[in-house]
């Protein structure tokens, strides 16, 4: 398979695209992504993902090398390109190359990369009607994890932890409560009630996460954003996670305990519907 992506301005076959042995983000993790999902050849939350990256970028006092009008153009083109129905959409944007130094270089171009993931069975994910075991392990990351940089080891680390472990997926532990997944935010349902953790500096905030969070507001349910403990969540009728690339997804299993009935609950599957249906009515 090859894919066109896009790199710097160019669309390349992904064999011709190439950065430099000084770019930032490989010497210095120093850049900032983001992941978009593609649904009927649309995209989902674009928006969002968009006002999310220029806020990781002023964080890190970045540059931005588009407007948003182009970047919205380069991920229909990309999707164009590759004949993407069902997907995911990666960018990636560093300070870019410059002799290797901590300090950040003087007028730096920033580096932007995009390209797609074809993901057939993303909205009819098996997943959704079996549900994910997680482990939980200590969350060893950086203090600034609201900023979507791509200093992902610790998370693939924790990956690698919950596959040694027989899991699906980690949920990472600060202080005794739980901050998000390797790569999602975690979420408890008691009752009528979700819960999440609140938003701050510990935590990615998610695009899905807000939408998600709006609509099981409009569906009358109550929203506690508040830490939680583990114990507390093996005993919650239901567990889940949220991302751009696994939307709703639940979980059933957390450290070898069944989550109510160890299936994927009603809840769950409920947000995942509403939200698939809004989304892909929104999509653009
Ligand atoms: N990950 N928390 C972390 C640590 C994440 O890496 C992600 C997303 C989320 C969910 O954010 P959103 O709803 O905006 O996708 C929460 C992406 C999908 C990834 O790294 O592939």
């Amino acid at each position: 398979m090859s894919r066109t992506v896009y790199v710097n301005g160019e669309y390349l076959p992904e064999t011709e695209a190439k950065v430099s042995i000084f770019d930032r983000g490989f010497l210095f993790a120093d850049g900032v992504y983001e992941v978009t999902s593609v649904l009927g050849g649309k995209l989902i939350d674009f928006a969002g993902h968009a006002k999310r990256l220029q806020r990781s970028l002023d964080e890190l006092e970045m540059a931005n090398p588009t407007t948003e009008d182009e970047l919205l153009e380069i991920h229909r083109e990309l999707v164009r390109l590759n004949g993407i129905d069902e997907g995911l959409i990666y960018l990636q944007i560093t300070r870019g190359a410059a002799d290797r130094d901590f300090a950040y270089p003087k007028d730096p171009v920033p580096t932007i990369v995009l390209f797609t993931q074809a993901k057939p069975e993303l909205a009819a994910a098996p997943m959704a009607k079996t549900g994910l075991k997680v482990i939980s392990i200590e969350d060893q990351r950086w203090g600034r994890r609201d900023i979507k940089t791509v200093q992902l080891l610790y998370p693939s680390m924790g990956k690698m932890m919950a596959k040694a472990a027989g899991a699906d997926d980690a949920w990472m532990v600060e202080d005794g409560q739980v901050t998000e997944g390797t790569s999602n935010n975690a979420y408890i349902v008691k009752g009528n009630t979700i819960i999440t953790r609140n938003l701050g500096t510990e935590i990615l905030h998610g695009i899905t996460r807000v939408a998600v969070l709006r609509m099981a507001r409009e569906a009358q349910m109550s929203v506690e954003e508040r830490p939680f403990t583990i114990d507390e969540a093996q005993g919650a009728d239901e567990a889940f996670i949220t991302s751009a690339s696994s939307f709703v997804m639940p979980v059933v299993e957390i450290d070898g305990q069944a989550v109510g009935t160890g299936t994927p609950g009603r809840v769950t599957a409920r947000l995942r519907e509403i939200y698939l249906d809004e989304m892909r009515k929104a999509a653009v």
